[in-house]
């Protein structure tokens, strides 16, 4: 397993509409436990692969406090949302240090592919209806301040701009 470098935002891969997965090959497993891996180690609680720069349909998903709840979705679709949404913070490996209020439906009904080529249904509600929206949204191209309106996204920008130049400073201090 490997820890991968983590694609940041305005990078164009995470603007692009990812690629279905066709067929589970030893490549797409070797690279589902180097996303594990990668989102354990940064730490978050939801990786797509857009994110470690291959637009393909796949993310990986653990919001257990243990750690111990894997989750590998392979090309994902929602095909049930709840009319009731519920607003609250989120951020990004691709985005760090920005924090932002986004609503979601609460609840949710994804289909996907398992590792084993298996089709799987799986109804969330809570923080992993959040996760898993936030995540199938990397695969078309969407980051969570997409969401927001002009003005605070020109705001979070701003900020990651900020912070990035500050990260600069230090470094070549
Ligand atoms: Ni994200």
């Amino acid at each position: 397993m490997a820890i991968l470098p983590i694609v940041q935002f305005p990078n164009p891969i995470l603007a692009m509409k990812c690629q279905t997965v066709t067929e589970i090959t030893d490549n797409i497993r070797q690279l589902a436990a180097d996303m594990a891996e990668t989102m354990y180690k940064a730490p978050g609680v939801g990786l797509a692969a857009p994110q470690v720069g291959d637009p393909i349909r796949m993310v990986v998903i653990d919001v257990s406090e243990e750690k111990n709840h894997l989750l590998t979705l392979i090309n994902p679709v929602i095909t049930e949302r709840s009319s009731e949404e519920e607003t609250g913070e989120e951020g990004c490996l691709s985005l760090p240090g920005v924090w932002e209020k986004v609503t979601r439906n609460t609840a949710i009904t994804v289909e996907y592919m398992d590792l084993d080529g298996l089709q799987q249904s799986l109804q969330a509600d809570g923080l992993l209806a959040i996760c898993i929206q936030h995540e199938l949204d990397h695969l078309d191209g969407t980051v969570f301040i997409d969401h927001l309106s002009r003005l605070k996204y020109d705001r979070a920008c701003a900020k990651l701009k900020k912070r990035r130049q500050q990260e600069k400073r230090e470094k070549t201090h």
